[in-house]
């Protein structure tokens, strides 16, 4: 079966899966195509029209899902959409940790405007952190209780930007390579649980990739060339067989590592 199928093989069947910032971009279709390996999906981003039409087409391809309002910068939103998680569906299996805010909480962007570091503006720092680093913390925590019991997966979202230095992108930097140490110290530490912690560096082509490349369009022109596979890849397409791999057989034996799901653009 294709990825634009209603079912796929049930990789992920009976397991209970949470995805924040899954509105759109690469949130949205991981939620898609784990529904449509037979998970039970919780949808969890700010805007409550565009989850619930994510969860429609989710339902009208036959599978479960669930949109719960959620602002991942605020601890008390991501232990409330845990616990309405657990009542709906039962004890998490997978979280994924791929919400992120940019610029502040009273003006929101839709992507990093570069800025120099000695520019830097705190409140952009601050929310920056409080929707990256400490959101992915919140969750890991909030599904621990869980997850010590029964083993899990954890997926977290960082960059190829915070890894390289991105110029003009500090707090976004900071932030995503904050993610991945975290994701190492959890792996470490609850890998006796039979829980896999994993980080993801994507590039894929969402609506905060565009608005990102209109902003940065000496890094985008040739980019395809600095792209061994030739071209940028589709969340849903490109992005998805990999994650449920991620999310089941592949997180058996593999954890605190960074992928790159990119192309060949990075390689180690
Ligand atoms: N696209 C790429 O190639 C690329 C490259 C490097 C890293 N990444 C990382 O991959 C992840 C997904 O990227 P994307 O390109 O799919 O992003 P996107 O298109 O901007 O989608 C982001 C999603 O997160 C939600 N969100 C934003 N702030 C939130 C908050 N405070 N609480 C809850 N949800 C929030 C948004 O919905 P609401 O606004 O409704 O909340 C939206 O559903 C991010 O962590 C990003 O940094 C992506």
């Amino acid at each position: 079966m294709g990825q634009s199928d209603g079912k796929l093989d049930g990789k992920l069947e009976g397991k209970v899966a949470i995805v924040t910032g899954a509105g759109r971009g690469i949130g949205k279709a991981i939620a898609k195509v784990y529904a449509r390996e037979g998970a039970k999906v919780v949808l969890a981003s700010r805007t409550q029209a565009n989850i619930d039409k994510v969860v429609d087409e989710i339902k009208a391809e036959g599978n479960v899902a669930l949109g719960i309002a959620t602002d991942v910068g605020k601890k008390a939103d991501i232990f409330s959409m845990v616990a309405k998680t657990v009542e709906a569906f039962g004890p998490v299996d997978i979280l994924v940790n791929n919400a992120q805010g940019f610029g502040t909480e009273k003006n929101p962007r839709a992507s990093t405007i570069p800025t120099p570091l000695e520019d830097t503006d705190d409140e952009e720092w601050d929310y920056t952190f409080r929707t990256g680093a400490s959101a992915t913390l919140w969750g890991m925590q909030a599904v621990f209780p869980y997850m010590k019991e029964r083993g899990g997966r954890i997926i977290n979202f960082s960059s190829g930007s915070g890894l390289e230095g991105f110029p003009g992108n500090t707090c976004y930097n900071a932030t995503k390579e904050a993610i991945r140490a975290l994701t190492r110290t959890a792996a470490r530490e609850w890998g006796k649980y039979g829980i896999s912690v994993n980080t993801v560096n994507p590039s894929l082509k969402t609506e905060a990739w565009d608005n990102w490349a209109a902003n940065n369009t000496e890094f985008v022109e040739g980019l395809k060339e600095k792209m061994p596979l030739g071209f940028l890849g589709d969340a849903e397409e490109h992005g998805g067989p990999w994650l449920v791999w991620l999310a089941s057989t592949g997180g058996d034996y593999i954890t605190g590592m960074t992928f790159f799901l990119n192309g060949g653009r990075y390689m180690n």
